[in-house]
């Protein structure tokens, strides 16, 4: 098991978010958490990449285990350059102002003079060729689809090992969308461990090997995604009917 969320609450003030939430995603994986607006699926990923309040809530009970240590008390900036673990975030949160190459290479900082950079960049521009062509080009004038993009490849720049990504196809056109999932599925074959929050679960549970759905904060239903896809409760509440 890589990563084990066991029995976690977490509270926003006095506000309880999740209430004993447990799931594990394991080495290689593709898993997708689920769930309608409010469940507390930006609130899990945002717990394990360790980001402080306001952004993320405070543990009040539980682990989370990342190969079998805690990370409740790892610094936000060493789970991404100690732990390798990356978060594409709801909304992208990309610099405007800066350029794509601007942004891909500010996620590389903690990685000092890593000779694997520049093979890493090259495979970013592989996989996304409109980020080569735009290299140069600032990133507020990027389309949505292409910010989707370069947050994804500024996540991969950081040298991951998991990916966590925060509703990706949000604001996509369907061919686009499915391009991104595409695309996740490529780099999960090459290694990567993803964990992907959607709304559109019938596109992430396509994808994913295995699925937990969220509804206010708790785990109501999980398996592999087959089964949820074919889950009449699931079908029901969740990929319209
Ligand atoms: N910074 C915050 N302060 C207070 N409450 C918050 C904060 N962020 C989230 N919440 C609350 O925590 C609960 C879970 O929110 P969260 O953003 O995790 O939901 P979500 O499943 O990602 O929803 P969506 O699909 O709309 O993105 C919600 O009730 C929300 O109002
Ligand atoms: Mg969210």
């Amino acid at each position: 098991m890589l990563l084990s969320i066991e029995n976690l609450y977490v509270k926003y003030g006095n506000i309880e978010a999740l209430h004993g939430l447990s799931f594990h995603v394991n080495e290689g994986e593709i898993v997708t958490l689920i769930g309608a607006n409010g469940a507390g699926k930006s609130t899990t990923l945002k717990s394990i990449m360790r980001l402080p309040p306001p952004e993320a809530p405070k543990v009040s009970g539980g682990d989370i285990l990342f190969k079998g240590k805690s990370l409740l008390n790892v610094e936000p900036h060493d789970v991404v350059s100690k732990l390798h673990i990356a978060l594409v975030p709801e909304g992208r949160h990309i610099f405007g102002n800066l350029t794509v190459m601007e942004n891909l290479m500010l996620a590389t900082y903690a990685r000092k003079n890593d000779p694997a950079i520049s093979r890493d960049l090259e495979r970013i521009f592989d996989l996304f060729p409109r980020l080569a062509e735009r290299r140069t080009q600032r990133s507020d004038t990027l389309s949505g689809g292409e910010q989707q993009m370069l947050a994804v490849g500024r996540a991969l720049m950081t040298s991951c090992e998991v990916l966590l990504l925060d509703e990706p196809s949000m604001g996509l056109a369907p061919l686009l969308m499915y391009e991104m999932f595409r695309t996740l599925k490529e780099l999960n074959r090459e290694g990567l461990t993803i964990i992907v929050v959607e709304q559109n679960a019938r596109l992430a549970l396509q994808v994913a090997s295995r699925g937990y759905v969220l509804d206010t904060g708790e785990i109501v239903a999980q398996g592999p995604s087959d089964a949820l896809l074919n889950d009449p409760e699931v079908k029901k509440a969740y990929l319209g009917g």
